[in-house]
């Protein structure tokens, strides 16, 4: 399922760019892994929602040989054309300034595939966020996220473990795979397809954690804590039927 993820982290050099450009558990692996669930073909324009530096797009672009369109709140579109250049990308990849909550750039029906990365529980976390986003994708195409979560909600029991890590950003966007099954499930002009708990959870985490970022350094504690015990990643694809 990871041949791309894998292949790619053979060599060292490729290695300290993901190290580089990491901003969370390893999104080119988390991505290969949601796009694995979906027929993508080379002739689908998708949008990497919150696409960060971009692994995600790289793996898109690479891996499938489709158009992206990448786009991030954090992450200028200068710095993104500059990265998707040096690694030969920029034909493919149009970087683009996008903040989700305040309405996206594009055409209705414009994309086949809606995929995003390690980012929607940021702005995700509303009942109104999936029906602003539906619009912007072709009928029979594709909602796809990735995102971390919990196996439980903690609510006000939050394991004394977890407490020096817990804060009001975490609180308001780490859910369970219930709590999103939830917000989805009745949003109209979408059919859920598919809610699990993600198989690369483990390794994605652990490759992070081995990047050159300031807050993983910060995350190593905060994963000895966790254990294995309360964290996963989730992923969730809906089918657009309007
Ligand atoms: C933890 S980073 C992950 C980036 C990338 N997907 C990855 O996995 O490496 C979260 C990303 O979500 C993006 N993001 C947060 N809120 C957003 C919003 N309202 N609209 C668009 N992107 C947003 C940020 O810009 C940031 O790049």
């Amino acid at each position: 399922m990871y041949t791309f993820t894998n292949q790619f982290m053979s060599n060292n050099k490729n290695v300290e760019f993901l190290k580089a450009n990491m901003m969370g558990p390893n999104a080119m692996r988390l991505a290969e892994e949601l796009a694995s669930h979906l027929n993508i073909n080379e002739n689908m324009r998708i949008l990497d929602l919150g696409c960060g530096c971009g692994l995600s797009t790289l793996l898109l672009v690479k891996k499938y040989g489709v158009s992206v369109f990448a786009a991030d709140l954090w992450i200028s579109p200068t710095e993104n054309y500059e990265r998707f250049e040096s690694v030969g990308i920029d034909e493919k990849a149009v970087p683009i300034f996008a903040d989700a909550t305040k309405g996206l750039p594009f055409a209705n029906g414009y994309f086949d595939l809606l995929f995003t990365v390690d980012a929607y529980h940021y702005f995700g976390d509303t009942a109104e966020m999936l029906p602003s986003l539906i619009p912007f994708v072709k009928k029979e195409g594709h909602i796809a996220v990735a995102i971390p979560g919990l196996k439980y909600e903690f609510g006000k029991n939050v394991p004394s473990e977890m407490q020096p890590f817990w804060n009001s950003e975490i609180e308001r966007t780490l859910h369970s795979l219930d709590w999103w099954k939830d917000l989805w499930k009745n949003t109209k002009g979408i059919e859920v397809m598919d809610i699990r708990e993600m198989g690369c959870c483990r390794q994605a985490w652990e490759e992070w954690l081995a990047s050159d970022h300031p807050i993983a350094a910060e995350d190593i504690k905060m994963m000895e804590a966790e254990g294995g015990k309360y964290f996963n990643i989730i992923q969730l694809i809906a089918k657009v039927k309007r």
